[in-house]
């Protein structure tokens, strides 16, 4: 009944305030563009359709994602025109159906608001969003006899005290929203805000819900981003400790907006968690460990000062100690790589260990070529592995050894100068000093 049908982006203005090369909406937050987190949270409220409006460089710069429709405003003259431009191409919209306005730079608005906004829309012509705000270049809600009459832009105004800042999130059924945003009239350039003060005209209701600043936040220059940063920190700090995960020192962490840490795990000071994180539970990550696009299983321990990069899996209580780097690797159970290691594009079987200061060479200066180590395997520390290369099951490699050839199962592989002994040689250099 409530479902929502369209959600509309706009994604279409300058951001000159970002004073950036690059389109406002896709400076990150969270590790990921702030167009994205619209997104993501729109796709939380299953709708039909997501459509972006955007103007010709930022069209260039989303060619890559192809489930959301980009509608190009090809006159930039404001929210309201480009609400008119989206409605004017979605042709296929019924009256009743439920239609989400939100602006692409307010990257931190909740799903679970929207639908506390659709749960009040009813016989309202419209519901806007709230939250209470000191800084003063927002539009103001204006309230009266507990309705929303009008939004009123800032403009000149630079007195700071609290009020209720318009969020830019707005609820509506197709019809509705088609009659109001057809009466705007052009000022500098068409507002959409404006709207509430024509459907209160009418003699229609809007409503409102209120939310606060780390949500509704809008970001139009880079300190705002800065900002925004913070309140979505918080926010997944808050959301781990609520799953059960410890966090030793909170504030010191960063996550991404795909950051999965489940239950029991603890992450001890100063974290980095790139995109595509997951980590499952009773895995301990200790400190400056720096990860992206990987996999941590159950009851591993990586860190401190791991590094692990894209595609690699850590299986179940396997141990990565300190400066080690992997890539594109799986790492099998109960395998430990404890120390000064690099490995990638390397699979390792369960139960390996690799010794100190192991380097496995995948890059011919051209190409990257695969190492497989079987399971149970022992290789000594400083050895050199060079790709492509199958160590099998149960063989062991002497410490310093440079493996170029594969080594059969069972076996043990030396590769390194035969140790010279020179008896007395040091004693007969002391006692020869003088001559
Ligand atoms: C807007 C609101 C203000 C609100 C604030 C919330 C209006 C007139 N003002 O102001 O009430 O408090 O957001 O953050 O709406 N855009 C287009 N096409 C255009 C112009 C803008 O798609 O022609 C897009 C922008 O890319 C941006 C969004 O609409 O994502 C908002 O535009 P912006 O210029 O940032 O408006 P604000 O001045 O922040
Ligand atoms: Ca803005």
């Amino acid at each position: 009944m409530n479902k929502v049908h369209t959600v509309i982006v706009l994604a279409a203005g300058y951001g000159k305030r970002m004073n950036s090369n690059l389109p406002k909406v896709l400076h990150k937050i969270g590790n990921f563009p702030m167009l994205e987190h619209v997104i993501f949270n729109a796709k939380q409220l299953a709708p039909e359709n997501i459509v972006i409006v955007v103007n010709q460089s930022l069209r260039e710069n989303l060619s890559k994602l192809s489930d959301i429709e980009l509608i190009t405003q090809e006159s930039i003259l404001g929210t309201g025109y480009a609400v008119r431009t989206a409605l004017h191409n979605l042709t296929e919209l019924r009256d009743l159906d439920i239609i989400v306005v939100q602006y692409g730079d307010t990257p931190l608005i909740k799903s679970s608001t929207i639908i506390e906004m659709i749960d009040i829309l009813q016989n309202k012509a419209l519901v806007c969003l709230g939250f209470k705000s000191h800084k003063p270049e927002y539009g103001r809600l204006i309230i009266e006899n507990g309705a929303l009459k009008a939004i009123v832009e800032a403009q000149n105004d630079t007195v700071k005290r609290e009020y209720l800042a318009n969020a830019g999130v707005i609820v509506a059924y197709a019809k509705e929203l088609h009659n109001l945003v057809r009466k705007i009239e052009r000022k500098h350039e068409y507002h959409l805000t404006d709207i509430v003060s024509i459907a209160a005209t009418c003699g229609l209701e809007v409503g409102y819900v209120v939310t606060d600043e780390a949500e509704g936040i809008g970001i139009n220059n880079r300190d705002d981003l800065i900002k925004a940063e913070v309140y979505f920190q918080e926010d997944k700090r808050k959301l781990f400790t609520d799953l059960g995960v410890t966090l030793v020192s909170p504030k010191t962490l960063f996550f991404s907006l795909d950051t999965q840490i489940f239950k029991d795990t603890v992450v001890d000071p100063y974290v980095f968690f790139g995109p595509g994180v997951t980590v499952q539970s009773e895995v301990r990550i200790l400190s400056f460990s720096h990860l992206e696009h990987c996999v941590i299983m159950k009851g591993a321990t990586i860190g401190p000062f791991a590094r692990i990069r894209k595609n690699t899996t850590i299986d179940d209580h396997a141990i990565v100690g300190n400066f080690v780097e992997i890539k594109k690797s799986n790492i099998q159970r109960n395998v430990k790589i404890k120390h000064l290691s690099y490995i990638g594009d390397t699979e390792i079987g369960h139960g390996s260990n690799i010794g100190a200061g192991t380097i496995v060479c995948n890059y011919d200066g051209k190409n990257k070529h695969k190492t497989r180590i079987g399971r149970d395997c022992f290789i000594g520390a400083n050895s050199s592995l060079v790709a492509p290369l199958n160590i099998h099951d149960n063989s062991m490699i002497a410490a310093g050894s440079v493996i170029v050839k594969d080594v059969p199962k069972e076996s043990f592989a030396i590769a390194r100068e035969k140790q010279i002994i020179k008896e007395n040689f040091n004693k007969q250099l002391k006692d020869n000093k003088n001559i």
